[in-house]
């Protein structure tokens, strides 16, 4: 049985609506049946968290009509295991998802989780990956800010329809990722600014620093040199990614072919052909050569045969005819 404590606590997160805390003490309490040897009714409380969290996140937004096709919302189930870069990188990935687990312990001191990123990296490199991660691994839904809309269709009021998207963010929880960010996140003196993009983003600026609420927003781009200054100091965290190195190269292919992998293989050749390559251009050419092993009725990769696709890759990547 749980004990006293843990039956109070559980009630009173249950009645403050803070569901991430009231998930943790029941995750304490199966924990503690575990250590007195309950081992299945553990399980079984574990499994209903997990049930709960996941209908949890499952819960898609109804947007208000007017935001219809601005902000798209889906539900990822992408586990972090599958993200390779940096272990320094991914401390910090680690560190945002332990925050927002455990907020109720920080809010107690005053804290307040991390929930602010920016991302920052070549295009192919896992940003919007870890956008999708953070969604599965918080169980929220991920909520798709369509930055190019809002600056092309919406021109002139999207300084308005900005302040909308930040007051779903506060009603409806999840994961928000403005994507292609640099569209509204220009240099604010920059000569041939439109005068309306300079206040989209004071707009922006604005709504990030005064928000309080429990989501998480994510800002993505591929362009620094384009982001305003001012921008930076908005996030509490500034994650910066980069193309893979030989070591993330071998980690990235075994994580792909799985059980597609022959057991012998010339790595040094295979990950020699991949250097200047993104994340995603690896992930192509080996889910390429993946195919041509289930089309040739082979259980496992041809080495060679990865090799061509990834030199396919560097062709495409430099512009060159093969
Ligand atoms: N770090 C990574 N680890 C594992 N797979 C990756 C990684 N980065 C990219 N990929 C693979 O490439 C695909 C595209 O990556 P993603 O959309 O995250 O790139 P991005 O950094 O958002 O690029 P862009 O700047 O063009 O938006 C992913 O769905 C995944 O399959
Ligand atoms: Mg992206």
């Amino acid at each position: 049985m749980a004990t006293a404590e843990q039956l109070k606590s559980l009630i009173r997160s249950h009645f403050s609506d803070e569901p991430e805390r009231f998930f943790t003490i029941v995750l304490q309490v199966a924990a503690h049946e575990a250590q007195k040897g309950h081992g299945e009714l553990a399980h079984e409380i574990r499994k209903l968290v997990d049930k709960a969290r996941k209908q949890k996140g499952a819960r898609i937004i109804k947007f208000p009509q007017d935001l219809k096709g601005l902000v798209l919302s889906e539900e990822p189930e992408l586990s972090k295991s599958a993200l390779v870069v940096p272990l320094i990188l991914f401390a910090r990935i680690e560190r945002i998802i332990q925050e927002y687990k455990q907020q109720h312990k920080l809010r107690k001191h005053g804290l307040i989780n991390r929930r602010k990123i920016m991302l920052i990296g070549p295009p192919g490199t896992g940003k919007t990956m870890t956008a999708l991660i953070l969604a599965h691994e918080l169980h929220l839904p991920l909520n798709i800010v369509q930055i190019d809309q809002l600056v092309t269709k919406y021109m002139g009021e999207t300084s308005a329809k900005l302040r909308q998207i930040f007051s779903l963010l506060q009603r409806d929880i999840g994961v928000y990722l403005f994507d292609e960010f640099d569209a509204i996140g220009g240099e604010r003196s920059l000569d041939n600014d439109v005068g309306e993009m300079r206040r989209v983003l004071n707009s922006f600026l604005q709504f990030i620093e005064q928000d309080t609420s429990g989501s998480v927003i994510i800002a993505a781009t591929n362009n620094p040199k384009l982001l305003d200054r001012a921008l930076f100091r908005r996030f509490d965290d500034v994650l910066y990614y980069e193309k893979p190195d030989l070591g993330e190269c071998k980690r990235l292919i075994q994580n792909i072919l799985r059980s597609f992998k022959p057991s012998k293989f010339p790595w040094k050749a295979i990950t020699s052909e991949c250097i200047g390559l993104s994340h995603a251009e690896i992930d192509q050419a080996c889910m390429d050569s993946i195919k041509q092993a289930i089309l040739s009725d082979k259980r496992k990769v041809n080495a060679a045969l990865l090799r061509q696709m990834l030199q396919e890759r560097q062709n495409a990547h430099s512009g060159r005819k093969e």
